[in-house]
């Protein structure tokens, strides 16, 4: 390509560049008022009448103490009654939903948060009940949980093994004392060893880690100690994420000295050690932040290309509609997005009236789905075919002209390949896909803050 007028961009200039996650395409900051609940129920009467199988995402946002990193949607809860109230009232939000569903088949669960394992194990077992009795879990049903490693217990573990958990995603983030002083989350090695032991005692041995870099007080040194560390307990998945600083988004994050941040720099370096010492240690690059053993289903997935992302991250799930239950949850359905009050309160006040607690949403419009698709491969395999995901919406690859153009200076600097009509991110550069995917972005710079690129 040839592209002499724009030059080419330094790899710090183009890791501190601020670009949604795409966890969605269009991206939440998009969302707006004009999809409300009554397009909502529409599209749920839609998913009803296709009869496929739906997945299905509960928020809790709940935590006993909040991290100071966290860019989570959750708040503290010292005691149960909150909780218990919130349970409460998920029962309702799963009948106005199931009203609409009918008794749809479910392949998915996946519970997060906020820390889903604060819910008494009464209100827990109440809502999967409730759930199993409206609904039709497949019986290979993935059953998913977060779990925060400070909660889990033997006797917690069988629980949730006993209710059909499958799967659980623990967050260490880091195990270095003064990085955990820094992020408020005491959380020492044996704590972490007990979660794993305790999870496969129980039944439950497909766990996936959590890790963060980027994290105040962070350097190579202590990436490499906690990487080793968790490693040796062989979770079959890790996700390795890069600490988004967000203040303005979420006040507590304040409370990091933002002078004992890693810099760009730094937070390319620690990045790309995690990834030596998981490829090193067996572990397959699943998308841009993800990791799995070879004999994991995801890896499978990625090998047969049947990777998606969604709003957690990568999975394997081939559903066409996520319902998201609890406040500020996203659902995605073959229409557009919707996403639930982000505020308890409003949340539940939307439901004691009898209506879906819709606040926002998006339906696709224009050439949405085109777009989506592309950053969807592009995030999921490094690379996309423009003419195949053009000829597949009826259009040709004259329909990203633009966006090829503004391809021209990744490609200068050597970390992008276009030919053919196809568009690859190179090997030694999968960390700015995101940046890549960015370029495909119709709405970029309309509105919306994001965080580094890297
Ligand atoms: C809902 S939490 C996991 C469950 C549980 N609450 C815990 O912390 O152990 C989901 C994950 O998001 C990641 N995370 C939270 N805040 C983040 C931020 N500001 N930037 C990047 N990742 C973040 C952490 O790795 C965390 O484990
Ligand atoms: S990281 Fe997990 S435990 Fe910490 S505040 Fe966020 S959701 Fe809660």
């Amino acid at each position: 390509m040839n592209a002499p007028f724009l030059p080419a961009p330094t790899l710090l200039d183009t890791a501190r560049r601020m670009v949604p996650r795409y966890t969605s395409y269009p991206t939440a900051p998009h969302f707006s008022a004009k999809v409300d609940a009554g397009t909502y129920g529409g599209w749920l009467e839609k998913v009803r009448e296709t009869g496929e199988a739906i997945s299905l995402y509960l928020h809790v946002p709940f935590c006993r103490t909040i991290c100071n990193y966290c860019g989570c949607t959750t708040k503290a809860a010292l005691r149960d009654d909150p909780v218990r109230a919130y349970a409460a009232v998920i029962h309702d939000e799963i009948a106005l939903l199931a009203d609409r569903l009918g008794p749809v088949a479910v392949s998915h669960i996946h519970w997060g948060g906020g820390t889903p394992n604060i819910l008494p194990p009464d209100c827990f077992a109440a809502i999967v009940q409730d759930l199993q009795d409206r609904f039709r879990f497949r019986p290979d049903m993935e059953h998913a949980i977060e779990l925060d490693p400070r909660h889990v217990t033997a006797e917690g573990a069988r629980r949730l093994a006993a209710l059909g958990i499958n799967r659980a995603s623990l967050g260490v983030q880091t195990l270095d004392p003064a990085v955990q002083k820094a992020i408020a989350r005491i959380q020492p090695l044996p704590v972490v060893e007990a979660s794993f032991a305790a999870l496969r005692e129980a039944g439950i041995t497909a766990i996936n880690a959590d890790l963060m870099y980027g994290l105040p007080l962070q350097n190579l040194d202590v990436i490499r100690d906690t990487t080793e560390r968790v490693v040796e307990l062989r979770p079959s998945r890790f996700a390795i994420f890069g600490y988004a600083h967000v203040p303005w988004m979420k006040s507590h994050q304040r409370l990091i000295d933002e002078a004992t941040l890693p810099d760009a720099e730094a937070r390319i370096r620690q990045a790309a050690l995690a990834r030596e010492i998981l490829e090193d240690s067996g572990y397959v690059e699943i998308g841009i932040d993800h990791f799995a053993l070879p004999d994991d289903p995801l890896t499978a997935a990625q090998n047969e290309g049947r990777l998606h992302r969604n709003f957690q991250g990568y999975t394997d799930d081939a559903a066409t509609t996520l319902i998201g239950i609890g406040a500020s949850s996203i659902s995605k359905t073959p229409w557009g997005f919707v996403q639930n009050a982000p505020d308890n309160h409003g949340w539940r006040r939307a439901i004691e009236s009898g209506r879906l607690p819709t606040a926002r949403g998006k339906a696709y419009e224009g050439d949405d789905r085109l777009r989506a698709d592309v950053i969807e491969e592009l995030l999921c395999r490094f690379e996309v075919s423009l003419t195949e995901v053009a000829a597949r919406h009826g259009e040709t690859l004259e329909a990203f002209s633009e966006d090829i153009r503004r391809l021209a200076p990744l490609e200068r600097a050597g970390w992008v390949a276009t030919e053919g009509g196809r568009v690859r991110i190179l090997r030694h550069r999968h960390e700015i896909a995101r940046v890549v995917a960015s370029e495909f972005d119709a709405y970029l710079g309309r509105g919306g803050r994001h965080s580094a690129a890297v």
